[in-house]
């Protein structure tokens, strides 16, 4: 099986980013040297998705213009013979359709996924957070292994999933594995941010799922919470309970989710990021060695 489509989630509000957010997508923020964004839809051509539902929202038009070819950029560039710069705009070619909607009101992660419905049409499909990055520079083939997983056990769903420390689980939504989680597994329930004691795992949800299409009626079933959102987690809790096969794949350490939704986050991945750019990394290293060590001293 090929699954082609991804559904692109970036409409939320980044509060917990701002004032960066107040009137640019978080998921534009650069890590390194390219926006969140662009790492995302990277990982999922390289991973055979062809054509990607981006569900935006008010301000967010910095997204589309990012993926749209610029002629006057272009030209610019060509005729001044940059051709190193030529090269940094080369994503503009990516093997990908893009499409867009709109989600009127920030109503949830459940909500925004409904409004790729159409764009799915009868087929499975993937979800890729636009604020989550696998892998240091994007390099993962985890969701190559999902779509196999969701092939080969003929799986409703497939979530990654990856470890955190024990004591973090109040951050994310924790899976409960049937039995012993090993690399694949089946996944029994989800509890959204359980206190470490009450964790029935240490295994996180972690930005990507394969859905087949019954998952839009599992989302309309939803009831909003106090907050007036529809949680996605609910959604697939629902088809745990109606006894559908919901899978995990688990993420290998090289790939690591970064997520950028809060600050602490944000800092360490652009560090990590920059540390490994190939031609700036090593003298980068320099300037935060000096950097740290001058605030040990003075701290
Ligand atoms: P988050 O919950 O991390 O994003 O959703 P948020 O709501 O923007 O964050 P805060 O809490 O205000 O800081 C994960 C992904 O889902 C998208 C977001 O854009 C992000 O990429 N999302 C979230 C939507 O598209 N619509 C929503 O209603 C909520």
């Amino acid at each position: 099986m090929v699954i082609k489509s991804a559904v692109v989630p970036v409409a939320g509000y980044g509060t917990r980013l701002l004032p960066a957010t107040k009137s640019q997508p978080k998921e534009m923020l650069p890590v390194a040297r390219k926006p969140i964004v662009q790492y995302v839809v990277e990982e999922l051509v390289s991973n055979g998705i062809q054509q990607i539902l981006f569900v935006t929202g008010r301000s967010k038009a910095s997204i589309e213009n990012h993926f749209d070819h610029d002629p006057e950029l272009f030209r610019a560039l060509q005729e001044a013979n940059k051709q190193d710069m030529l090269k940094e705009v080369d994503f503009e070619d990516l093997k990908a359709n893009f499409f867009y909607t709109r989600q009127p009101h920030q109503k949830g992660l459940g909500d925004a996924v409904l409004h790729g419905e159409n764009f799915a049409g009868e087929e499975p499909f993937l979800v890729a957070l636009g604020d989550s990055i696998l892998g240091l520079n994007a390099v993962s083939r985890a969701v190559s292994r999902m779509v196999e997983v969701f092939d080969s056990k003929r799986a409703s769903c497939v979530i990654a999933v990856e470890e955190v420390p024990a004591q973090e689980t109040r951050h994310y939504g924790i899976v409960q594995p049937e039995e012993a989680a090993d690399g694949v597994f089946r996944i029994v329930n989800l509890v959204e941010k359980p206190l470490p004691g009450e964790a029935p795992s240490n295994l996180a949800i972690a930005g990507r799922y394969i859905f087949s299409p019954v998952i839009f009626d599992m989302i309309r079933r939803v009831e909003p919470d106090r907050r007036g959102e529809i949680q996605l987690t609910n959604a697939i809790q629902l088809m745990c309970d109606e006894g559908r096969r919901v899978m995990a794949v688990k993420l290998s350490p090289e790939e690591k989710r970064y997520d950028i939704g809060n600050f602490p986050s944000y800092f360490e991945s652009f560090v990590e990021f920059a540390l490994a750019d190939p031609e700036y990394g090593e003298g980068f290293r320099k300037v935060l060695e000096r950097l740290v060590a001058k605030s040990a001293v003075t701290a």
